[in-house]
């Protein structure tokens, strides 16, 4: 036992949890992230964006301002009962059907306000790695801009207000304070608590021990003492999650480590491990600039249920119109957010399902 917990040490004192995507070959990328996964709970992908980050900072910070306005105005018009057909036809909000025909429009899923990043979301480089740890056909459950606890101006005072979704949330807090959490499926809180319409359900723990789900997270902006994110190493492996109640969620844990990267890195997590959102001030010099994005394979139900929830991240939907503008090597991995979408697996499963009947058959054959 003590032996696992030296190499989890080692590994992420001496940031080894780093592997540069310009040094290595796929295969040695592929295996390294796994590894570092199954180890520790986490890893680096350093220069997976070179260049344009200045401009993708502006483009973000933009969608964020949109994504903002558009919810805002959205949920004015939920909160006056607006039918639904005035709601998908109003001139300045852009909402959209969701695959489900019984289901109501949810807002856009943010990637139509990032048409830049789009190009580097799905780069074959890592989808192979998630691919690699998760099965070979993923998808993206949520996407969305990412901000950090601010600081507050005190330095001292700490502001817990709840969520859209009634949930305690720390809004503002001094250097030490935490929101540790693990992220859905592994998420105790479900987003939703006790609101039925709003909880998108969350595994027994202890959970069991395999990957299903890869939180990405792409930093435009340098990850450091202000804005990586903090992490417990090897926690993927405690089999519960810190928002179970019985220790606070909010205070530094021993062992913690904080992320440090590059701008153009991203940073990869189970969705099991503990981990927080730093806090830290978001001045002109000194900003973070981050887009989180979550994936599953094909076998994990994504979006079945919270089925009335207009607002939530989960499964933000696209129309054909919007998935035909995102680049081809991201599209297999959002089409199914389609309200015209006809489900298929992809080629890898299919050709996979083909060779084991072919291998099987050779069986069948002897007997004659
Ligand atoms: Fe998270």
């Amino acid at each position: 036992m003590k032996s696992v917990e030296s190499e989890i040490k080692n590994l992420v004192l001496s940031e080894k949890y780093k592997l540069d995507i310009s040094k290595l070959t796929n295969k040695q990328l592929k295996i390294k992230a796994k590894y570092l996964i199954d180890k520790i709970g986490f890893c680096v992908i350093e220069n997976v964006i070179k260049n344009n980050i200045k401009d993708l900072i502006l483009e973000i910070e933009n969608a964020q301002k949109k994504i903002k306005n558009n919810t805002e105005l959205f949920r004015k018009l939920l909160k006056k009962n607006t039918n639904e057909k005035f709601i998908l036809n109003h001139p300045h909000l852009e909402v959209r059907m969701t695959k489900y025909r019984n289901r109501k429009s949810k807002l856009v899923n943010d990637i139509f306000w990032m048409p830049k990043f789009s190009k580097y979301l799905g780069k074959k480089t890592v989808t192979d790695v998630i691919k690699f740890i998760l099965d070979d056909h993923i998808r993206i459950g949520q996407l969305h801009p990412k901000s950090s606890i601010s600081k507050s101006s005190d330095g001292k005072k700490i502001v817990i207000k709840n969520d859209l979704f009634g949930l305690p949330r720390v809004r503002q807090g001094n250097l030490d304070v935490r929101e540790w959490h693990t992220d859905w499926p592994h998420d105790p809180w479900g987003y939703g608590g006790k609101n039925k319409n709003e909880n998108i359900g969350c595994l027994k723990d202890p959970f069991p021990d395999i990957t299903l789900g890869i939180v990405v997270m792409h930093y435009l902006t340098d990850a450091s003492k202000s804005g990586g994110t903090l992490v417990v190493p090897g926690s993927h492996k405690f089999g519960n999650s810190p928002r179970h109640g019985h220790i606070s969620t909010i205070l530094p844990i021993k062992g913690e480590h904080q992320i440090k990267a590059k701008a153009g890195s991203i940073f990869i997590q189970d969705t099991r491990l503990w981990h927080s959102s730093p806090v830290s001030e978001q001045t002109k010099k000194k900003k973070r600039v981050v887009v989180l994005s979550r994936w599953y394979p094909w076998w994990l139900q994504i979006d079945d249920y919270a089925t009335k929830s207009r607002l939530n991240g989960v499964a933000r939907p696209l129309s054909i119109k919007d998935l035909k503008k995102l680049p081809k090597d991201l599209r297999p991995y959002m089409d199914y957010l389609c309200n015209n979408f006809e489900a298929e697996l992809q080629s890898s499963i299919i050709n996979r399902t083909k060779i084991n009947i072919k291998r099987s058959l050779k069986f069948f054959k002897q007997i004659k």
